[in-house]
């Protein structure tokens, strides 16, 4: 039912299962694909031509370009910004506090990933806090990525380090 208030309201942009949860203030552009049981948290904003895997998750205040592939059961936190173009395979998960607070009124800030603008990221993949993944980068399978990545270099590991350049072939200008 709410499923498919939210269809009408969206006049058909949205493609995808029933079976997921859209929270308000959630603003989709046009074809975008949410599947089985995604969850979609308020404030969120997703461009066109995106795709969101089965189970994937998108917390709140998550801000997400054109042209922007998840996977399945990717974990999208609070506050990460995409850009266009961004591929990421089965399993990321992102992460945006340092410290874990849990009744220690600690009050981390939030510090979410940012993910420039073609970058890809390979399946199992975690974030720290506030990393930045440069434009066409590249990170391999299973990395724990903590520190940013520059702009078209591979790194891959935990923790990952660099690795190789991503070669001209594969950039997307
Ligand atoms: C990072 C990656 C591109 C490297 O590929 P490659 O350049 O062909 O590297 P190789 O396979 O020649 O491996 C080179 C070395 O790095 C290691 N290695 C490769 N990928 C690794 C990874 N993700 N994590 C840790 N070590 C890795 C290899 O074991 C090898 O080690 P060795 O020299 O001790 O034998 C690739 O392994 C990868 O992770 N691709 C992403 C896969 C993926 O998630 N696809 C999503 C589809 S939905």
């Amino acid at each position: 039912m709410i499923f498919k208030t939210l269809l009408s309201l969206f006049r058909g942009a949205l493609k995808g299962h029933q079976l997921c949860f859209i929270e308000r203030n959630v603003k989709l552009g046009r074809n975008v694909f949410i599947g089985f049981g995604c969850v979609l948290r308020t404030g969120t904003l997703i461009g066109d031509d995106c795709s969101f895997g089965h189970l994937t998750v998108i917390e709140r205040d998550v801000k997400i370009g054109n042209r922007v592939s998840f996977h399945a059961q990717c974990h999208i936190t609070q506050g990460t910004i995409v850009e266009d173009d961004v591929f990421v395979a089965p399993f990321y998960l992102g992460t945006n506090t340092k410290n874990i607070d849990h009744g220690r009124n600690l009050n981390p800030p939030i510090e979410a990933p940012i993910i420039k603008r073609a970058a890809r990221i390979g399946a199992g993949v975690i974030i720290a806090p506030g990393v930045i993944i440069g434009e066409n980068a590249f990170i391999g399978a299973g990395s724990l990525v903590t520190k940013n990545v520059p702009a078209r270099e591979i790194w891959f590991g935990r923790p990952a380090s660099k690795r190789g350049e991503v070669c001209d072939g594969e950039i997307l200008w």
